[in-house]
């Protein structure tokens, strides 16, 4: 079983990135921290509690950032809505999160499990690279971050150039790729292309079961927003592919180069990826099998519905 952490900004693809996650067998998930992000960090924190009340499980959830590095903060509310669960208000959220911050839990947790640990990071690096800056033996200690970001060959959604994470924090993106720690970056380049599409809400939605309704109700909103904004029908879940990477690296295909993230200027938030044989500091995952992504996504989390189907 894979050890991870999930740093998390939920987010609607975030909330199902962490129930793929907890629901899954091939992985522990030891804890999770947030970050402000899709929303800002309070009502983030909540919706981590949500989707792991959801699950279950009880996964102590703990609260890290509220603000970028350096850059003034921006939201994502137009696209997951102002609650960042697509205006679905829950008000049944009984979990709390834990007292201690989530960069001393990421310091803690790594420093007494050197090389055992990874982090899946699925928000703004903000708390990764507050780690680094923190604690001296925190980056080498790190088994991998695994993390939705940036991209090489894809544009950008943010502006022409940036994704949303890398371009909400730069300067944090900057510094863990500078850091040494072993990344694999499953960028726009992939992501793009997991559409959860009507039909497939639809065959969730008639599973009838609690996560099956929360999973149709809470992707509404993003699926509004995809056709006004592009015009594509159905929704794009970026955050579960990098978990889905974990349980089944298969299903992608990586290649290695070198990042940087631009940090000022129009091109902000850029990560510009060098495919060269003299140095790297990135495994760039470039092509991904959809059908195998969704087989992990459903079969993970509608274990006997999916059965039915298969
Ligand atoms: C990323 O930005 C957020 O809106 C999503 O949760 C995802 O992590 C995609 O650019
Ligand atoms: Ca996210």
């Amino acid at each position: 079983m894979k050890q991870i952490i999930m740093d998390v900004d939920p987010g609607i693809d975030d909330s199902l990135a962490i129930l793929l996650a907890l629901r899954s067998e091939k992985l522990n998930v030891l804890g999770i921290t947030t970050v402000s992000g899709n929303v800002e960090l309070h009502q983030a924190t909540k919706n981590a509690l949500k989707a792991v009340q959801m699950s279950g499980k009880r996964t102590p959830v703990y609260k890290g950032a509220e603000l970028p590095l350096v850059k003034s903060y921006v939201d994502a509310t137009d696209t997951h809505g102002k609650d960042g669960l697509g205006e679905t208000f829950y008000q049944d959220i009984i979990l709390e999160h834990e007292n201690k911050h989530a960069v001393d839990y990421l310091i803690e947790t790594m420093n007494k499990n050197p090389n055992g640990v990874e982090i899946v990071a699925l928000g703004p690096l903000t708390n990764i690279a507050t780690a680094i800056q923190k604690d001296r033996t925190f980056a080498g200690n790190v088994k991998g971050i695994v993390l939705m970001g940036g991209s090489a060959r894809y544009p950008g959604n943010c502006s022409p150039v940036a994704e949303y994470n890398f371009w909400v924090d730069p300067h944090a993106a900057q510094i863990v790729f500078q850091s040494g720690i072993r990344i694999t970056m499953v960028g726009l380049d992939v992501t793009h292309k997991i559409i959860f599409t009507p039909n497939l809400r639809e065959i969730v939605r008639q599973f009838k079961t609690q996560i099956s309704q929360y999973v149709y109700d809470i992707t509404q909103f993003y699926v509004d927003f995809h056709w006004k904004q592009e015009k594509t029908i159905g929704c794009v879940i970026n955050d579960p592919l990098a978990i889905a990477y974990l349980i089944s690296p298969e299903i992608m295909v990586t290649k290695y180069g070198y990042v940087e993230v631009e940090t000022v200027g129009i091109a902000i938030g850029q990560s510009v990826v060098e495919f060269t044989k003299h140095r790297t500091n990135i495994e760039v995952c470039m092509e991904v099998n959809t059908e195998s992504f969704f087989k992990v996504f459903l079969h993970n989390l509608f274990p006997e519905n999916i059965r039915e189907i298969d």
